[in-house]
Order: structure tokens, then C-alpha cells, then sequence
């Protein structure tokens, strides 16, 4: 990859439009602690994101004490992280004026303005209070999956499409500014709601929210976590351990022939590789919060410095170059060509003979990988006749690079599922099926 510091480096440019909301780049805090406060988004902006969604705003609440869990993995605690966190504890008054103060001295930064109320009237006065602000932006939070949905709010409103078109229509009769509808993931199918937010008026929708989630329990006081006394409740689902449903959630929607909104993506964005995977899915910006929490605002230095150098490398000076370029990519299964064939190779020189290939595919696949008929020699074997493909000693193998999954040239003229059933194109004998 170019250097950024190489003589002749042309920096990309990372302006990034979502729905009429512009940033310097394409990177905005999430609407959650690490947007808490004026002074807070300050700090955020001086080490470099393009633009922050504040904390929600609404009518005043009281949280819950303690409000946090964390699943951890190989020494990484926070790879899952849960809350049951509400929206802003802190005065509307006081969220204004700092939000007023931060437009001031960043004018050029996008700030969006999260907002979850009841009544249109409470709409109403909100946007107009955030508009006066300052806001360059709205985000309706129809996300929340805890505490505000049981009073009628948040993924209550999120998981209803016709709840959501008649509020998203409130915002835009009333507001001037762009308005984004943030989405819950609690729901089986994203379409309807992102086109529900469509139909209401919506210039984009983010996603995803939290996924409602109990952490764990504490099998000494039989309490699950986070404890509030000798109780608990579900909370939202966050970190990196969601960003697959995340991106998935993205790309039903890119791909989705109705829909075409902007999106800002959400969920487990934890450096510019997993922004890339955002925008190569559809999302114009992207948005991070359990990451900020866990290692603070300067992860973005890198996130920018990582995107600019893969933009140089691919030959992109923009972001619309690759916003949404592996959408073609992504199809119903029924399109997948079955006559499509890989086989797994070891490369016996970098392979350090620890077996574990071994002990997946005899357990967990396909018992095709044998040991060396010479018994001095520790590099398996992969009968090939019978390997099907599936990736699993891939994914086990320590050393990178050391088992590579390789196409078969094997004469079967490409042949869907679709393509099987429509046309009575032939499939390829089954491998593994003893
Ligand atoms: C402690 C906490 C508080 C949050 N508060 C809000 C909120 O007030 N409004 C909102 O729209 N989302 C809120 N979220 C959700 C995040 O904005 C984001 O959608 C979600 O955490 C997924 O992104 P991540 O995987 O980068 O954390 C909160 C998340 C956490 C962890
Ligand atoms: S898991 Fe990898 S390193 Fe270990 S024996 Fe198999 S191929 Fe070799
Ligand atoms: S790809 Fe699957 S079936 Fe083939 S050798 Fe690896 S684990 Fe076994």
C-alpha cells in the first residue's frame, strides 16, 4: 500500500455527503456516551472525526446504576458489549447551548441532533429548539430496544412501519435540515422499516441500533447482568460481535430496488478496514460508538489514515468511487453457482505441523485431511477427492497464509440453483456425502 508520506501522495478526498449532511470525512461518532456533551465532541473533532450524532435528546430521565456488561474473548474483554443505558440524563438547556457553542467553533464538522419524544406537538418543539441550535442534521431514534420502548418509544416505534412513516412525516413537515431514521435490528426483515422510513419522508436512515441482549448472569448470586440491586433486564447488543448483522442489514437495504436512501452505517465499527466493509456495502458515512468507549476518540487518526491509504492503492479519489461497489457482489443463494469448486492446499513449507486442520475436519467437516503416510513428517494431507470446500481448516490453521482454498478446474459449465430448476442445468456430482 502507498504511504501517505510517499513524494507525490495526493491525499483523497474524504468529503462525505449522507442524505445532505456533509462531513470532512466520512467518520461521525455514534449517538451515545462518547456524544454526551459539547465539550466532549470538541476533543472528538480536534482528534479528527468529520461528525458527531449527539446523545438523544427527549424528555428528561433517570438512569439505572450499574448500566454496562462486556463479553470478552482471548484476553479482549468488550468484543460484545451491552447496556440498558436511556437517553440523555442531562437538561435539554444545557444540551443546546453546547450544542450552539461546538457549530460555532466547528462549523465545517456535521452535527446531528438524536431525538426521541412522544406527541407530534413534542416534536415539533424539539426539532425547532435543535434547528435553532444549530443542528445540521436529525436522527430519529427508533432504535432504542430498553427502557424507552416500553413507554412507546424507540424500537416500540422502530418495529412498527406505519408508526415510523407518520412520525419520520412529523420530522419532515417540521424540520429543514436533513432528517436520518436511525433502525432497529430487532426486527426479521430491515426492508419494510427502511422503506416505511422512506415513504415517511426520510433523506437517509442509519443502522443499526442495539440488538436486545442479556449479557450474562452471575452464577453466585443467580442475578443477571448489568446488576441494579438484585435485578436486571435486557439491554442492547453492541461491539464488534454485531457488525456482521450489521453489515448485512446495510446491504438488504443498498440492494433493495425501492429503498435507495443514503445510509450511515452502525454496528462494531472498529477501524477503517471495517468502515471500508460499511461503505463497499452501501453506507456513505459510518458511526462509532462501543469502539470510542473502549479505546478513546484517536482510534480515528488511524481509521482516516487507513482509508486514505486504500483509496490511493485501489485508484479512488472520492468515496462515491467505491460507496456500494460489492453490492452487485452480494446475491440470493439461488444464484450461487453449485458447479463452482474449491479444494483446500497446504503449503508444507510454512506449515508447523500442529494437526489442528486434522482434528476440525475429522470432527467438524468432512474427515478428508490425513496424516502423512511418512510418519516422520507432521504436514497432513488433503485428499482432494474428497474435500468439499467448506474453509473450516482454513479457519483453524495458526499460520496465515499456510492453507489456501484454490478453484478446481473440474469441466461443469456454471450452474445455479435457479438455473437447476428453471432450465434443468446440470449439477455436479456430490462431494462428502458418504
Ligand atoms: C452505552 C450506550 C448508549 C447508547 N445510547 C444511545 C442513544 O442515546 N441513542 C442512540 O440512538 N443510540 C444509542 N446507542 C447505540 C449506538 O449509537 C450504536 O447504534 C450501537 O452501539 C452500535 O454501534 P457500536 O457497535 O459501534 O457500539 C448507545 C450505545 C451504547 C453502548
Ligand atoms: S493447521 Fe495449519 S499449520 Fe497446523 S498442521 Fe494444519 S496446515 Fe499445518
Ligand atoms: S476445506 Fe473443509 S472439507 Fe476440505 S479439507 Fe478443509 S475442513 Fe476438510
Amino acid at each position: 500500500m502507498l504511504s501517505p508520506t510517499k513524494p507525490g501522495f495526493k491525499k483523497p478526498d474524504l468529503t462525505s455527503n449522507t442524505g445532505g449532511i456533509i462531513s470532512p470525512n466520512p467518520f461521525w461518532l455514534a449517538s451515545a456516551p462518547p456524544a454526551n456533551s459539547g465539550g466532549q465532541i470538541m476533543r472528538a473533532f480536534d482528534a479528527g472525526w468529520g461528525g458527531a450524532v449527539w446523545k438523544t435528546l427527549g424528555q428528561p430521565i433517570q438512569n439505572v446504576s450499574s448500566r454496562f456488561g462486556a463479553v470478552g474473548w482471548n484476553g479482549r474483554n468488550g468484543v460484545g458489549f451491552n447496556n440498558i443505558e436511556l437517553i440523555t440524563d442531562r437538561p435539554l438547556e444545557t444540551n443546546f447551548r453546547e450544542i450552539y457553542e461546538v457549530k460555532k467553533r466547528y462549523p465545517n464538522h456535521a452535527v446531528i441532533v438524536s431525538l426521541m419524544v412522544e406527541t407530534r406537538e413534542e416534536w415539533k418543539e424539539i426539532i425547532q429548539r435543535s434547528e435553532d441550535a444549530g443542528a445540521d442534521g436529525l436522527e430519529l431514534n427508533f432504535g432504542c430496544p430498553h427502557g424507552m420502548c416500553e413507554r412507546g418509544m424507540g424500537s416500540a416505534v422502530g418495529q412498527e412501519p406505519k408508526i415510523n412513516e407518520r412520525i419520520t412525516g412529523w420530522a419532515k413537515e417540521f424540520a429543514k435540515v436533513p432528517v436520518l431514521v436511525k433502525l432497529t435490528p430487532n426486527v426479521g426483515d430491515i426492508r419494510p422499516h427502511g422503506l416505511a422510513a422512506k415513504r415517511g419522508g426520510a433523506d437517509g436512515v442509519s443502522l443499526i441500533n442495539t440488538i436486545k441482549s442479556i449479557i450474562g448472569v452471575d452464577i453466585d448470586t443467580f442475578v443477571p447482568q448489568p446488576i441494579v440491586g438484585n435485578l436486571s433486564t435486557n439491554g442492547g447488543y453492541c461491539g464488534v460481535a454485531v457488525r456482521p448483522i450489521a453489515l448485512h442489514m446495510c446491504a438488504s437495504l443498498a440492494r433493495e430496488p425501492d429503498f435507495r436512501l443514503p445510509i450511515s452505517g452502525i454496528g462494531g465499527i472498529a477501524n477503517w478496514r471495517d468502515a471500508v466493509e460499511f461503505m463497499l456495502l452501501g453506507s456513505s458515512s459510518v458511526q462509532v460508538c462501543t469502539e470510542v468507549m473502549l479505546k478513546g476518540y484517536r482510534i480515528v487518526e488511524d481509521m482516516i489514515q487507513g482509508l486514505e491509504g486504500w483509496m490511493m492503492d485501489k485508484g479512488f479519489t472520492k468515496l462515491d468511487d467505491f460507496v456500494g461497489k460489492s453490492i452487485p457482489h452480494y446475491s440470493e443463494w439461488g444464484d450461487l453457482d453449485l458447479n463452482y469448486e474449491t479444494v483446500a492446499k497446504i503449503n508444507p513449507v510454512s506449515c508447523i505441523g500442529c494437526q489442528l486442520c486434522m482434528v476440525a475436519c475429522d470432527d467438524g467437516a468432512h474427515q478428508c485431511i490425513h496424516p502423512n503416510a511418512d510418519a516422520a513428517i507432521r504436514v497432513p494431507v488433503v485428499d482432494e477427492s474428497e474435500c468439499v470446500g467448506c474453509n473450516l481448516c482454513q479457519i483453524v490453521c495458526p499460520v496465515q497464509g499456510c492453507i489456501t482454498m484454490e478453484p478446481v478446474a473440474n469441466g461443469f459449465p456454471t450452474a445455479s440453483w435457479n438455473d437447476h430448476v428453471e432450465h434443468g442445468k446440470v449439477l455436479r456430482p456430490k462431494k462428502g456425502a458418504h
